[in-house]
């Protein structure tokens, strides 16, 4: 058997969420509602599924390599195509920028707790993977900054972070910026902009067009194209270059970048599915509050609740999964005690809520 690096036999791959299929099979439910993995409850709008089916027909050819919906991003955004990169969903261009740019010896820095994404694929390139922690569960970009040494090649933010839903803000932003080497790559992971970017203190990252930053943007959550598998970015002509050297020459696939296009062009959908979340967001954190759960400030589409310990956390997400609700238990992402919590349906939130208090009522899980 060829060998295999150990930096490569020692890692944990990315678990994703389970499956509602999965968990009815399992759990011997006709229906469970899926609250674990950050997606749009209202699913892709109809205009993107029209566009899959007009695109069936050219699945015979090769797609364009992302051409098409990297010009309706630039007109979007008001930047040019050449600033544009698009890709097998956010992740899909992570690792291909992990691959452009990092060197044996390097160093990535980033938050922990965050996106596992990012550490799966560092790790796997075999640079050393350092963290720095949140503070108040919000990532604080100038712990960060006093972090980077002369080997930091990359520093990782995701903004709102995941699993926590908070942000750093605009004054943050800038002071940590002001103090990172112009050798050094940020990444700003934009996955749930959609959902915070109408607010002030939000830094968006396209404002300031620094030569040193990347932004990740997807379709994943807002749009409702997380199996469709596309995603895309921002950054100066030079690194989008290297980037496209990097790159498979035939990601995205055309279905997924005609729904993309299709579903840029669907503002109300995007509207409709923002307005969804506020009132479901709002709902959500008050309800379980009044239950007596902790409960993080959240600004994406999602809340993380925490629990006296790892056992209650286990505890309640294992009573949800017997009720049909699935959840994202934290431990993997080292929060063992975390549970973190998608906003569903109008249905989906009013189940979860009854869920919830019927299982409090039932399991001491708020003592520790
Ligand atoms: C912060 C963050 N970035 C990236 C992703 C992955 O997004 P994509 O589906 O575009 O690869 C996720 C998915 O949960 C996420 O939470």
């Amino acid at each position: 058997m060829p060998l295999v690096p150990s930096y490569i036999e020692t890692l944990a791959p990315y678990q994703a969420g389970r499956s509602a299929a999965e968990v009815c099979r399992e759990y011997g439910l006709e229906r469970a509602v899926k609250l674990g993995s950050n997606e749009n409850p209202l699913g892709p709008s109809p205009h993107a599924l029209r566009a899959i089916s007009a695109a069936l027909s050219t699945l015979g050819q090769y797609p364009s390599g992302g051409k098409e919906l990297r010009t309706a991003l630039a007109a979007r955004f008001g930047v040019r195509p050449e600033n544009v990169i698009t890709g097998s969903g956010s992740e899909g261009i992570l690792s291909n920028i992990i691959r452009t740019f990092l060197c044996d010896g390097d160093e990535v820095l980033t938050a922990e707790p965050t996106f596992i994404g990012f550490r799966v694929l560092a790790q796997s390139r075999g640079v050393t993977y350092r963290t720095v922690p949140l503070l108040n569960w919000r990532i604080d970009p100038l712990r960060l900054a006093g972090a980077v040494n002369e080997r930091t090649k990359i520093i990782y933010l995701a903004n709102p972070n995941s699993p926590t839903g908070t942000i750093f803000t605009r004054t943050e932003f800038e002071a940590f910026h002001s103090r990172i080497p112009e050798r050094v790559l940020i990444i700003l992971d934009e996955a749930y902009y959609e959902y915070v970017s109408h607010r002030a203190e939000y830094p968006d990252s396209l404002f300031y067009r620094h030569d040193n930053v990347i932004t990740l943007r997807t379709f994943s959550k807002a749009y409702g194209l997380a199996g469709a598998r596309i995603g895309y970015g921002f950054a100066h002509e030079t690194l989008i270059s290297n980037l496209l050297k990097v790159k498979l020459p035939f990601e995205p696939s055309s279905l997924a970048e005609a729904a993309a296009i299709a579903a840029l062009e669907d503002t109300g959908w995007l509207a409709a599915t923002l307005d969804a979340n506020a009132a479901g967001l709002a709902l959500v954190t008050r309800e379980l509050q009044s239950l007596g759960i902790h409960t993080l400030p959240s600004c994406a589409n999602f809340i993380m609740t925490l629990w006296p310990d790892a056992q209650s956390a286990e505890g309640v997400v294992e009573n949800l999964l017997q009720a049909g609700i699935i959840v994202r238990p934290l431990r993997a992402f080292g929060v063992p005690n975390g549970v973190r919590i998608t906003i569903g349906t109008p249905d989906d939130n009013n189940q979860l809520i009854s869920a919830m208090s019927r299982i409090l009522q039932q399991e001491s899980l708020l003592c520790s």
